[in-house]
């Protein structure tokens, strides 16, 4: 099963449902339909009025992120895992490298994946280096800190989805070379397998991901499918990129 995960951050409003709607079109219509698996995560805002409307559709709606303590809590703006799968959402990013800017570290990272795991959401685990780390060869190292600080064997691996992301990739046009990622996946799922054993979670990639570069990571068959950014406010950029990663 491969992902398509479109993560909208900071756009849209009620009526940007009409994307939402074309690629539920294409997605029911299209011959690859059962080959993967569409999820869109839009703000919190739009969290309830999505999941209505695709209740019974082939999209699935998730959350972009989602606050550390369970249920309620008197910390002023924030939203509880709790709260969001009580509006429908069936996944919640955690950990994308926007909100480790503002303070996720690893311990509230940790408390974030058990309290969305504990209110039966899915998991979709954001990892990645900075554009310094790279250059200093660390990348395996801090992917290393990054799982293993926050993942363990005791969690629902069946519920949880890993997003290689290179912070110095998002949003920049920038992309991995192909030999650099094919090692940098293939150590990620063998961290993965040590900590959860066989079928361990799927590993996606996420940055800069667009129709024209797609074919590039399609060549790599451990690639679990994509998080996407930018071409995911677009219908047609988003459903590009499915058509051509199966063309
Ligand atoms: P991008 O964003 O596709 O715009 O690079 C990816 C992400 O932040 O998840």
């Amino acid at each position: 099963m491969k992902y398509f995960i479109g993560n909208w951050k900071m756009f849209g409003v009620p009526k940007s449902v009409n994307i939402l709607n074309k690629i539920n079109y294409f997605y029911t219509k299209d011959k690859n339909g059962k080959k993967y698996k569409v999820i869109i995560t839009p703000p919190y805002t739009l969290i309830e009025n999505f999941s209505k409307i695709f209740k019974n559709k082939k999209i699935l709606i998730g959350a972009q992120n989602c606050f550390q303590k369970d249920r309620y809590s008197s910390d002023t703006g924030a939203v509880s895992s709790y709260m969001i799968k009580n509006v429908g959402a069936k996944y919640t990013l955690i950990g994308h490298s926007d909100n480790r800017a503002e303070g996720d570290n690893d311990k509230i990272l940790k408390e974030k994946v058990k309290s969305a795991l504990k209110n039966n959401l899915k998991i979709v685990f954001c990892i990645g280096e900075n554009k310094l780390e790279k250059k200093k060869k660390k990348t395996l190292i801090i992917l290393k800190k990054q799982i293993s600080k926050v993942l363990d064997k005791k969690l629902d691996k069946n519920n949880i989805i890993i997003a290689y992301e290179p912070i110095w990739s998002i949003g920049t046009g920038e992309i991995p070379n192909p030999r650099e990622l094919q090692r940098t996946i293939g150590y990620i799922k063998k961290l993965l397998k040590t900590i959860f054993g066989k079928k361990a979670p799927p590993v996606l990639y996420g940055g800069s991901v667009d129709a024209n570069n797609v074919y590039i990571f399609k060549q790599n068959k451990e690639i679990d499918g994509f998080l996407i950014g930018g071409a995911s406010k677009s219908s047609k950029k988003f459903i590009d990129i499915i058509k051509n990663y199966y063309r």
